[in-house]
């Protein structure tokens, strides 16, 4: 056979895919990747959602939607924020987060609880163009132009200026040192609960249309994910002898370090900042924002300086311990997904339908929960027993253990170190022994 004959064999290519029906869909990935492996189309129609409407809502969601992904949905009750109580709402798949969440509420929510302030709202889009003339032509010709650039978004700020918000402000920026011929038309926006994205890229549009002539090449269009000024604070404090159990100084001393460990060195703040991102994105998702933009935003912030840092920082004065983080958080209480999963529509509600402002708050607090729980066990008991202890439930799980030998094996391993297989030795021995 030639090479050409093998190669269309092997071809896993298909054209008009999208327009098979779902079963169609199925049907082709099971020929084509799994040897028509009936199994496979079980696993992928086990997820399906029975109430049909539900699931076409899921499915209309993105393209080609063959079924759903689930991830765990949890809640950590006990969060005192600015003397009002929160349950948070968690979709996250790693074991330790809810709980680490939850543990951290309840102890802060007797020393005082967490206090959040949201510093500034302002989000930015770019429109980036390229001009090859005269740079004063090319200012004066925006000077003129500037109150049009706003008439032309007129409708598309309509309702966002009732509701506060709108276009703050239009600059036009000189790039030509960053990259030749290069400017930008920079733009600031408030959006009030929204997030904002299609209204800030919507007006951009408007705006690069009516900017645009000969000499003046338009790129591209389009919002910003960093925003340093859509800015949350977030703390924690006490008295350095109520923040641990046994040698609280130490122990105060130790985070403390351990913060300005990840202030000092780029691997350790690397760590140090997913962990702050693992409460809150678990918050961004269960709330139906975008954790891609959350995240990207966030560590572009914590690069601010040229050099990578963490985003909380720690100290001890006058015998009080301080804890607190700062970061970017463009989120929404209405528009895109907040109201239209049922999920987010729902944690919105566990929340007391907040504000933008309010949900910025609570998120920031997640993160400063979460790291404080990390930092916490890294700088006393290691990280390894609290993972490992929720981790032997998996395991446990995925040995197909009954309930009668689950309890044996947590009992078992109380004060062992879990490994995968030191969890499957003992199963074993205890399904043979029984
Ligand atoms: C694990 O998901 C997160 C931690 O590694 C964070 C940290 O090291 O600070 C525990």
């Amino acid at each position: 056979m030639s090479k050409y004959k093998i190669a269309l064999i092997m071809s896993k290519t298909v054209s008009g895919f999208s327009k098979l029906n779902k079963l169609e869909k199925i049907d082709w990935l099971v020929s084509t990747y799994f040897n028509n492996e009936n199994s496979v189309k079980q696993v992928l129609m086990q997820y399906w959602n029975s109430n049909p409407v539900l699931q076409d809502l899921h499915d209309d969601f993105i393209e080609n939607t063959i079924s759903n992904f689930y991830l765990p949905f949890g809640v950590a009750p006990n969060f005192v924020i600015n003397g009002k109580d929160y349950t948070l709402p968690m979709a996250i798949e790693e074991s330790s987060v809810v709980a680490a969440a939850s543990l951290v509420a309840k102890f802060w929510s007797t020393r005082g609880g967490f206090k959040a302030e949201v510093i500034s709202t302002t989000k930015i889009g770019q429109v980036h163009f390229m001009y090859e003339g005269e740079k004063t032509e090319l200012q004066n010709y925006f000077a003129d132009k500037k109150e049009q650039l706003f008439k032309v978004t007129d409708a598309i700020t309509q309702n966002m200026r009732k509701r506060g918000g709108g276009i703050l402000d239009i600059e036009l920026r000189d790039k030509t040192s960053e990259l030749e011929n290069y400017y930008q038309l920079y733009v600031t926006f408030e959006t009030v609960d929204s997030m904002g994205a299609n209204f800030i890229n919507s007006c951009l549009e408007a705006i690069a249309n009516e900017f645009e002539k000969e000499d003046i090449q338009i790129v591209m269009s389009i919002l910003s994910n960093y925003v340093p000024e859509c800015l949350v604070h977030a703390e924690v404090s006490c008295k350095v002898e109520d923040l641990y159990a046994e040698n609280s100084e130490l122990f105060a001393q130790k985070f403390v370090q351990a913060v300005q460990i990840a202030n000092a060195e780029p691997h350790r703040a690397v760590t140090h900042n997913k962990g702050i991102m693992n409460g809150i994105d678990a918050v961004v998702i269960a709330t139906g924002n975008d954790f891609r933009a959350i995240e990207a935003g966030a560590h572009a912030f914590a690069a601010k300086s040229g050099s990578y840092r963490s985003l909380t920082n720690a100290n001890i004065e006058n015998g009080i311990f301080k804890f607190w983080i700062e970061i970017p958080l463009a989120v929404g209480t209405v528009g895109g997904l907040t109201k239209l999963h049922p999920l987010s529509k729902l944690s919105l509600k566990l929340l007391g339908n907040p504000s933008a402002k309010e949900l910025m708050e609570i998120i920031a607090v997640a993160g400063l929960a979460q790291n404080f729980a990390a930092l916490r066990a890294l700088t006393t008991t290691g990280i390894q027993k609290g993972h490992m202890k929720m981790h032997l439930t998996n395991i446990i799980k995925q040995l197909g253990a009954s309930e009668e030998e689950k309890e044996y094996l947590i009992n078992y391993f109380e004060n062992k170190t879990i490994t995968h297989n030191a969890v499957v030795e003992a199963y074993n021995k205890l399904v043979g022994d029984n």
